[in-house]
């Protein structure tokens, strides 16, 4: 059987809000945020009737509470999709989001569905990291992983240590840079288009959430410099260079090219091919390297192809080490996050996959020239992940 071409139609996230009681969120469930997404996607695509979506795909590192239940299937019956589509939930962590998308796009290209929404939500206000996890004891009994594999922070120091030349002013160097790029693309107004207001109830009464709460455009090296590195003494991982604690949804519709062609929608990027590859759980931001090198092997292409990249931003440094694995110029390659990262906007861990594609998606609609186009995150416990994408408009 032949793949069909599978195609992304839109996608649409909410704001970004900070995890907690100061966050917009604090008071909104995680499925009204998945509905809210939905809801949009379905407003602005008129051409689609919601009978014809078959398959809502989401992913969630918490999959207990408000995003229980299988988010896939509630969030049909939450938004008003016909009982007649199927749903399920996914969890890859950080890159649940991503596998949501890579199953849709797998369900479309193999013919089981010919339209899809699949999307990530994360509200770690409600679900902190590692809050309810209880990991088998013989993870550190029988020395299968260090104890630093279950911090994110810590994986992170070690990829310093393994790493030595990337240093921590390095780290700040490319935080800064992702602030400011973050900074433009707001003043810009590129952020607030890939964005769904959302009226939500807080602790001042009603507000409408329509923009990130995390951006620091105001971050300075001197700030950086002085921040404490809670994941080791003297170490190299800050606040600063680290991405925040968030809450937030996207999501994105997907259909057959030939679905796309038969009710006159217009598709923004194809998917080309994707990977999933393990690393030690020691150093988890070390995945995209060998995920991204198995994608475009398969997919026949080079780096030398590839115009863009969003790569997820958990940590400084693994981004510093794909610059390097990858010959990017450090500390600013044109390619590599134009508008900035998770940094900056934060990292609602599931939700960031589907907001990488809504950043690639707007760099294609302004960059004919650029063909193809990669999202790339790295993901708890030794996994990295890598989306490859041809750009329709080029
Ligand atoms: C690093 C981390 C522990 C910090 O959490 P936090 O202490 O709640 O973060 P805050 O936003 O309150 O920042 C801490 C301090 O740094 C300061 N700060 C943060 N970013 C700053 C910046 N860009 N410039 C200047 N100061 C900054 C804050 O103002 C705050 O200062 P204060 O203590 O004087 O108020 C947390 O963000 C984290 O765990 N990040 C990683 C998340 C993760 O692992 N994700 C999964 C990846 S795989």
């Amino acid at each position: 059987m032949k793949a069909r071409d599978v195609v992304v139609v839109d996608g649409v996230r909410t704001a970004f809000g900070r995890a907690g009681d100061k966050g917009f969120f604090w008071l909104t469930r995680a499925d009204d945020m998945v509905v809210k997404v939905i809801r949009e996607l379905l407003r602005r695509n008129p051409k689609l009737r919601p009978e014809m979506v078959e398959e809502n795909i989401w992913g969630a590192t918490t999959q207990e509470g408000d995003q229980g239940l299988t988010l896939g299937r509630t969030s049909v019956i939450l938004a008003g999709l016909p009982e007649s589509c199927a749903g399920f939930s996914v969890d890859r962590m950080c890159a649940g989001g991503l596998t949501a998308i890579t199953a849709a796009a797998s369900e479309i290209a193999l013919g089981a569905c010919d339209v899809a929404i699949a999307g990530g939500v994360e509200h770690m206000g409600h679900h902190p990291i590692g809050a309810t996890m209880d990991p088998n004891p013989r993870f550190l009994t029988e020395r299968l992983v260090s104890e630093d594999a279950l911090v994110m922070g810590k994986t992170a120091e070690n990829l310093h240590d393994m790493y030595p030349d990337i240093t921590r002013e390095m780290a700040d160097e490319y935080a800064l840079l992702s602030q400011k790029k973050a900074a433009r693309a707001n003043a810009e107004g590129k952020i607030q288009k890939m964005m769904v207001p959302m009226t939500v109830y807080t602790r001042e009464g009603w507000i409408v959430a329509d923009r990130d709460q995390q951006p620091r455009p105001d971050t300075s090296m001197e700030g950086l410099r002085d921040l404490k590195t809670p994941f080791r003494v003297h170490g190299k991982v800050t606040p600063g260079n680290a991405s925040g604690l968030n809450d937030g949804a996207a999501g994105v519709l997907l259909m057959s090219a030939d679905k796309a062609a038969e009710i006159g929608a217009v598709p923004r990027m194809r998917l080309k091919g994707y990977a999933y590859a393990g690393v030690k759980p020691e150093i988890m931001g070390y995945g995209p390297i060998p995920s991204t090198r198995k994608a475009l092997a398969r997919a026949g292409l080079t780096m030398d192809d590839i115009g863009a990249i969003e790569l997820n931003e958990a940590f400084a440094v693994q981004c510093i080490v794909f610059m390097k694995e990858f010959g990017l110029k450090f500390p600013y390659d044109e390619r590599l996050n134009p508008m900035g990262g998770a940094i900056a906007f934060g990292h609602p861990l599931a939700c960031s996959g589907p907001r990488l594609v809504l950043h690639l998606m707007s760099t294609f609609s302004e960059r004919p020239d650029v063909r193809y186009g990669i999202t790339s995150l790295c993901v708890g416990l030794g996994q990295g992940a890598t989306a490859i994408w041809e750009n329709i408009d080029s």
